[in-house]
């Protein structure tokens, strides 16, 4: 039976309570809900790894920016439940935002190098929202390991980083990123994609294979991979606009010259909807 709380004084309590009898492991899974598959593999990985699973499900409205789709972002608690249940999940915290932020925190976190870049660079406080509430959601349930798609690879990273340079005792897991079986990262924003704009939305995956087509017969320079990938996506009908394409280093540095292990990184406007994907190089089956 998943217990499900909305208090941060219950969720201690209980925990408190449940690691003084058994000293269970617990491993933590923060999401903003609307849970789809990659969220369920993320559990699937935390039930494997702990004994108690902790989902969060809250959407955070200090990561949002003006006029991004806070208001529109989908709920659906109910669902998400049933979920959670299905998976074995025990605790489902859903906090509100008065207990969340009973004062508008004044703190704001910033990994250098890494939280004003590609993201960052058209979503200014984005990371530091995310990396407040993630940083308040370790505090309050303390887990010892805490798992991450890589569908959000520089989320991934940044949250690796605070967790190193502030000595948070826990474990940072990542999870590959699942696509739906035509090469789609899964997204709850997914759900704003009319059918015709998900067909064209195909196109972020289909330019990584792409780029490992072009990577494997010899092409390795970065700027070319880069061209070729922006060329090839708006080339489809209802791409609005291209926010960013780099190739970088497992680390988040650019590259000029393209090695296994890289990573492709996108922002794309299809219609009105903004995605994100990545890509390790290499990982494609051609
Ligand atoms: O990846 C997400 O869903 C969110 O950024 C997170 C980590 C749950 C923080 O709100």
């Amino acid at each position: 039976m998943t217990l499900l709380l909305r208090k941060i004084k219950e969720i201690r309590n209980y925990l408190r309570n449940i690691r003084c009898q058994n000293n269970s492991i617990v491993g933590f899974v923060p999401t903003m809900g609307y849970l789809h598959q990659g969220h369920i593999e993320l559990i699937r990985r935390s039930k494997m790894q702990n004994d108690l699973t902790i989902v969060s499900i809250y959407v955070n409205p200090l990561q949002f920016g003006a006029g991004e789709d806070f208001e529109r972002y989908p709920r659906d608690l109910e669902r998400d439940l049933s979920i959670c249940e299905e998976e074995g999940v025990d605790i489902v915290f859903a906090p509100l935002d008065e207990e969340m932020y009973p004062e508008k925190p004044l703190i704001n976190i910033e990994i250098q190098g890494l939280s004003n870049i590609l993201e960052g660079e058209f979503r200014p406080s984005h990371f530091s929202g995310v990396c407040t509430v993630v940083l308040k959601l370790f505090n309050i349930i303390l887990p010892d390991r805490a798992y991450f798609g890589e569908k959000d690879y520089q989320q991934l990273k940044i949250v690796e980083r605070l967790v190193k340079d502030l000595n948070i005792p826990l474990e940072i897991i990542p999870v590959p990123t699942v696509r739906d079986e035509d090469g789609l990262a899964l997204s709850s924003r997914n759900t704003y994609l009319k059918p015709e704009e998900r067909e064209s939305a195909l196109s972020l995956y289909r330019s990584f294979l792409l780029a490992e087509k072009l990577i494997k017969s010899g092409d390795r320079d970065a700027k070319l991979i880069k061209e070729a990938i922006r060329e090839f996506i708006m080339k489809h009908p209802h791409i609005k606009k291209i926010d960013y394409v780099e190739v970088t280093d497992p680390d988040l540095r650019p590259v000029e010259e393209v090695k296994e292990g890289d990573r492709i990184l996108l922002a794309v406007w299809v219609g009105n909807t903004r995605l994100i994907d990545n890509w390790r190089i290499g990982d494609a089956n051609l």
